[in-house]
């Protein structure tokens, strides 16, 4: 391969950047050029890309967000916008890609190359660690940290005036921030769409006949949690339990911003340079993700529609700490 591109898609995670930087690098370490697309899939349609070289991903290792800005493009659902997207790559002369971003982004690149044979190896870059063939993917681990950061704040008022907080995290159709978070921050019960047990458990919490004693408390949800997210949870209380007082915070986007950890970082270092490396010795239609510690590929199939099930050990532990 002579010439290959970078982009990001999806909800940005911090990391991202340290991985475009890992990308290009060691596509300039072989000898191979590289572009990077801007917006990832709607800059491929728009015919927006730049050049890269090893200077212009100086002193982005440490950046939150994305120079390659993201976005989710409606247009590259369509045919019509895949066969722009493809006109366009072939114009630039690129033979291969390298996607950072989650599922729905390992989906278009699946898609191109079932259509129009364009090679592309993933890199997970997702704040809610949701892929099936990586134990960690680039953004979590800062998410987490901004979690929890704001939950020890949150602790310091709730123990002020003895109140109880629920505090909802991000994670559409995963606990693993809420879980992580709530670990770290102590939380009394977690609220996450994986489980159902967790909402009975958190009744008997506050309502049961061996209720907590606690002078106050520390609910962790997930905002794709089934009851519909925290606000509504704690109006569904109120109205069974009109005595009960409790307040909601929000964390938000807030998660997906900010300077990532040194973790995230070497993580995006490792899984952007065994992307290139992968696609340089032909492989395609894969992930590149991190098991036990080791860089392992996983097929984009795997990725994209098997399940990662939760550590239950950790969801364990909630209940073993809350005494
Ligand atoms: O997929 C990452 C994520 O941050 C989810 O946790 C969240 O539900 C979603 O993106 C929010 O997306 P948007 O920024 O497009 O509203």
């Amino acid at each position: 391969m002579k010439k290959i591109a970078v982009y990001t898609s999806g909800g940005d995670a911090p990391g991202m950047n340290a991985a475009v930087r890992a990308v290009v690098r060691t596509a300039i370490n072989n000898q191979v050029e590289i572009v990077g697309i801007m917006r990832g899939y709607a800059g491929m349609i728009e015919n927006d890309f730049i050049e890269l070289n090893s200077r212009s991903v100086s002193n982005i290792i440490q950046r939150g967000g994305t120079i390659l800005k993201t976005a989710r493009s409606k247009a590259f659902m369509t045919s019509e916008g895949r066969a722009k997207a493809f006109e366009n790559l072939k114009q630039q002369g690129i033979e291969g890609l390298i996607c950072i971003g989650g599922n729905g982004s390992f989906t278009g690149a699946k898609v191109l190359y079932e259509e129009f044979g364009i090679p592309c190896i993933g890199a997970p870059g997702t704040i809610d660690n949701d892929l099936y063939g990586t134990d960690f993917t680039i953004g979590f681990d800062t998410a987490v940290n901004t979690a929890v950061e704001a939950i020890d704040k949150i602790r310091d008022t709730a123990d002020s005036h003895d109140r109880v907080f629920f505090i909802e995290v991000m994670g559409r159709h995963s606990g693993y921030i809420a879980l992580a978070a709530g670990v770290a921050g102590g939380a009394e019960s977690i609220l996450i769409p994986e489980s159902q047990e967790d909402w009975h458990m958190m009744n008997d919490l506050f309502f049961g006949e061996k209720r907590s004693k606690k002078a106050f408390s520390i609910v962790v949800v997930a905002e794709g949690e089934e009851h519909g997210g925290a606000m509504q949870i704690v109006e569904q209380l109120k109205q069974k339990h009109p005595d009960f007082d409790a307040r909601v915070t929000i964390l938000g986007h807030i998660q997906r911003g900010g300077v990532p950890t040194a973790y995230d970082r070497v993580l995006a270092s490792r899984l952007g340079n065994a992307a290139v490396e992968a696609l340089l010795r032909g492989e395609k239609n894969k992930m590149a993700g991190i098991k036990n510690n080791m860089v392992v590929l996983t097929d984009f199939d795997d990725a994209i529609f098997k399940t990662k099930h939760l550590n239950p050990d950790l969801m364990r532990l909630v209940h073993v700490f809350n005494c």
